[in-house]
């Protein structure tokens, strides 16, 4: 739709612009413009903008570097790996201008790195890179990473709220504290680029990511945006890329949080003046605030993916709001385009993208865009306007001065990590997030001398209250062990009671030895990252059931109720409020849960310690299909509308009979999801062996005697399949089993996705138990006799297969059990039950 232009065009001597490589310039509107006329007539709508550290002494500096460099070392530059995939021989080899830790990665892939672990790599690395007498370049490599909510991938690092607990807070100077406080923890490790903030407007809030967006209010994240950015990097004109601080990125650029359904990576249909009022206010912001790097999202604009998009990325953002830093792309965003693939795409970075992130691939694709520009087909001015962004962030940000990662102010300072002056802003942060949606009879405040019951699975639990992005990609798998700087929403309560005389009694299930004066439920959703994250509607999944039967109880034993609700976005919790006679919405408050009870209780004297502050940054449903849900659409009729949120001060009562139904276009489809990357609420998978059993967590796990190993791998999305690697006269099988025993008599077929690169030797059979001496086995070998290797298949077996071996439908324990006799590899996804569909691959008799 937008033809490509070759920038030498725009370079030629009749246009003056102030892209690199083409002079130093100011650029006027007219001349940005060898794209075709039809797709430049809304321009207008964007700003025109200039650079704010436009110098003509930096690019001075970029072409004398740039100069010297020949096409090898300029293509690496383009290329970012993830540790997990380049040794610090490729980096000597290569000389990639830049690389990554993706969600999940540490060094050695140790989770319990320290500060001098951490820049120990980034010190071999930076020796690697610079050494010029390989084929490196002598340029510093950038390494980036996801400091999201503070310094996430790094144990014992402050956990500051996800986004949008700061929207809640919407509090500037706050923002750029916690940028401020991040940059030096990331500065501690010897990194040195942020890919934060996000300045998604999240506007329909099944979206996976909506709480790493401040607000579905633009103005809200267009001021806190850049706060983060001049937290991270500094001021513009004071402390600007001073000692501690570090490049920001503002992305994924642009319309992530617009997209059909709330679909991560899906497809924005706003047009274009609305993807300027909503979706571009926080790049507007952060650029003026000096902002170095830009990602691009993984969405479409009209079902044109972004990384290929040259009139957004080149002609509005580069050209007419006059971004002269670098566009990087997003986890192999690149090989989504047409005609792409994660080793080979020249379009991306005609289109505009400077660095494409390639994580796994980064040699290969470093081989054919060689080749690509050597062939003319990235064309040379493209090449040295890309190479030319990012020496000049480079320079900007003192790389080159700052020199060594390990000689630098905070580099391998573990105190510096998790430090107690930015845990008193993460508090500070937290206590300034709490919504209070609903305190009836002014429950809240609480005296602290009272018996306090604290209950729910989130209420000694720093993984929940952290939610995704926390030390692992997915923020799954983490015990409070992991937070040695962290503190659980409980340890606050028991800390303010105990020291008013009162008593705390923990109990997850609600039982308690004492009758209490008032319980404290925490409950909520269970961290999830990016696509994981997308819902169809908005009724509360997690603990939906259950959670509801707890506070029921403890109403009907006439306990006041107070429940901290841990979300990533306002869900329907309709039954949940009714039950509860104050609710607060904590968002994902991170390690310094303690800081909830400072807000709840009162001071042993009866003083009120800390008020609520928060307001709603998004609009609360009243029913569980209301999305998307925005301030100022026509018929706006939320349960508690944008900006909502009580004080200490407010009398007002919230109806104790909100609607509790659910209609039919609310509840999911007619099948039943069993595993869709992970199990289902209300199942756990399990590598079961003769030595016992393993639950699965997080990305990777080994049976308990080793001969059976499970890691997440890619299929259609990253981490969506799960390869079993079975050893020879393995007895360990792969379970997924149900909390409660399940009916599943309604559905006729089991689902699953299935590859495998070899005929199995020996039988691998899939068994369904119904508890001790109940249950099931079916040989799986026709189904890998008739079907090919080498690609993944929907495998269907009738559920009456498994009855007619013995299997009590209405009564399944384990839904899933999966084995192989010989040494073998197979990888699944998505478990399901379904109604009759599909013809089954296995003929048994009928039941
Ligand atoms: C996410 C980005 C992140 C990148 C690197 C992507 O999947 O969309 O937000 O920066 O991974 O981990
Ligand atoms: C990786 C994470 C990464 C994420 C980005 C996952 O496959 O393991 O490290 O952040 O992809 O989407």
């Amino acid at each position: 739709m937008f033809r490509y232009t070759p920038l030498a065009l725009l370079c030629s001597a009749a246009l003056v612009t102030t892209l690199s490589g083409c002079g130093q310039q100011q650029t006027s509107p007219q001349n940005a413009t060898e794209v075709t006329a039809a797709s430049t007539d809304n321009l207008a709508l964007w700003p025109e903008l200039t650079s704010p550290l436009a110098s003509a002494d930096t690019e001075k500096r970029v072409q004398q570097l740039l100069s010297a460099m020949t096409l090898e070392q300029k293509v690496a530059q383009l290329i970012q790996p993830d540790i997990r995939w380049m040794t610090v021989e490729d980096m000597r080899q290569y000389g990639f201008g830049s690389y990554l830790n993706g969600g999940g990665a540490y060094p050695n892939d140790n989770k319990n790195s320290t500060a001098a672990d951490w820049v120990a790599l980034a010190q071999a690395y930076y020796d690697a890179g610079v050494d010029a007498t390989q084929d490196g370049s002598s340029i510093p490599p950038m390494w980036g990473t996801d400091a999201v909510h503070g310094h996430n991938n790094v144990m014992g690092a402050t956990i500051f709220p996800h986004n949008i607990g700061l929207g809640a807070a919407n509090n500037a100077q706050l923002v750029e504290a916690i940028g401020k406080a991040t940059a030096i923890e990331v500065a501690a490790t010897g990194i040195n680029w942020i890919f934060a903030p996000t300045v998604a407007v999240a506007r329909d809030d099944r979206w996976g990511r909506s709480y790493e967006s401040y607000s579905e209010d633009p103005v809200i994240v267009k001021e806190l945006g850049a706060a983060l950015v001049k937290g991270i990097q500094g001021n513009l004109g004071s402390d600007f890329m001073q000692s501690g601080r570090l490049i920001a990125t503002a992305k994924h650029y642009l319309g992530d949080g617009g997209t059909e359904n709330g679909k991560d990576q899906g497809n924005n249909l706003d047009n274009e003046a609305d993807l300027v009022r909503l979706h571009a206010q926080g790049y507007i912001s952060s650029l003026d605030a000096g902002v170095q790097t830009v990602m691009a999202s993984f969405n479409s604009w009209h079902g044109d993916k972004m990384h290929g998009h040259q009139y957004l990325l080149t002609t509005v953002l580069k050209q007419r709001m006059g971004f002269d830093g670098l566009v990087v792309g997003d986890w192999n965003g690149h090989g989504q385009l047409p005609g792409c693939t994660n080793t080979s795409c020249a379009a991306a970075i005609n289109a505009g993208v400077d660095i494409l992130m390639a994580p796994e691939d980064g040699k290969a694709l470093y081989k054919n865009t060689l080749a690509q520009a050597k062939a003319g087909e990235i064309p040379a001015a493209r090449i040295d306007d890309a190479v030319s962004r990012i020496l000049r962030v480079k320079i900007r940000a003192g790389l080159f001065e700052k020199g060594n990662p390990a000689q630098s102010e905070f580099a391998g300072k573990q105190q510096w990590i998790g430090h107690a002056d930015h845990q008193a802003i993460a508090a500070q942060a937290v206590r300034e997030s709490l919504v209070l949606l609903k305190n009836n009879n002014q429950l809240l405040p609480l005296a602290p001398k009272q018996k306090v019951l604290v209950t729910g699975d989130g209420a000694d639990n720093i993984g929940k209250q952290s939610g995704g992005w926390t030390l692992t990609w997915q923020g799954t798998g983490n015990t409070n062990a992991d937070f040695p700087n962290g503190r659980s929403i409980f340890s606050g309560i028991k800390q303010q009671v105990e020291a008013a005389q009162g008593s705390v009694e923990l109990s997850v299930d609600g039982s308690y030895q004492q009758k209490p004066d008032v319980a404290i439920v925490v409950i909520g959703e269970n961290p999830y990252a990016e696509f994981d994250g997308d819902i169809k509607t908005l009724d509360y999944q997690a603990g939906k059931n259950t959670d509801v039967e707890l506070l029921k109880k403890l109403k009907a034993d006439g306990i006041p109720v107070v429940t901290v609700f841990l979300t990533g976005r306002p869900l329907w919790v309709n039954p949940e409020l009714n039950q509860s006679d104050a609710f607060v919405a904590a968002w994902l408050p991170g390690s310094a849960g303690q800081a909830v009870a400072e807000v709840l209780f009162k001071t042993a004297s009866g003083e009120i310690q800390y008020d609520f502050k928060g307001k709603l940054p998004f609009s609360w449903p009243k029913t569980a299909d209301q999305s998307p849900l925005n301030q100022g659409d026509p018929n706006y009729d939320p349960l508690f509308a944008l900006g909502y949120g009580l004080s200490y001060q407010d009398k007002i009562t919230v109806a104790n009979d909100l609607a509790e139904q659910i209609n039919s276009i609310q509840s999911n489809s007619d099948s039943l999801s069993l595993l869709d990357r992970r199990p289902a609420a209300g199942y756990s998978l399990m590598l079961q062996d003769e030595q016992g059993l393993v639950t699965v967590t997080g990305n990777k796990a080994k049976s308990a005697d080793q001969s059976l190993s499970l890691a997440a791998v890619n299929w259609q999305k990253q981490e969506d399949a799960l390869l079993l690697d079975w050893a020879a006269d393995s007895k360990a099988k792969l379970v997924l089993q149900a909390a409660t025993p399940l009916d599943a008599s309604a559905y006729a077929q089991l689902v699953v996705d299935m590859k495998w690169n070899s005929t199995p030797t020996a039988a691998v059979t899939l068994a369904q138990s119904c508890g001790a001496d109940c249950g099931g086995v079916l040989d799986l070998a026709p189904i890998f006799a008739t079907k090919a290797q080498g690609q993944w298949h929907k495998v269907v077996i009738d559920l009456h297969c498994f009855a007619a071996k013995g299997v009590k439908l209405t009564q399944l324990q384990q839904a899933f059990v999966l084995h192989s006799a010989a040494a073998y590899q197979l990888s699944i996804s998505n478990i399901r039950f379904t109604p009759a569909a599909a013809t089954a691959d296995l003929s048994c008799p009928a039941a």
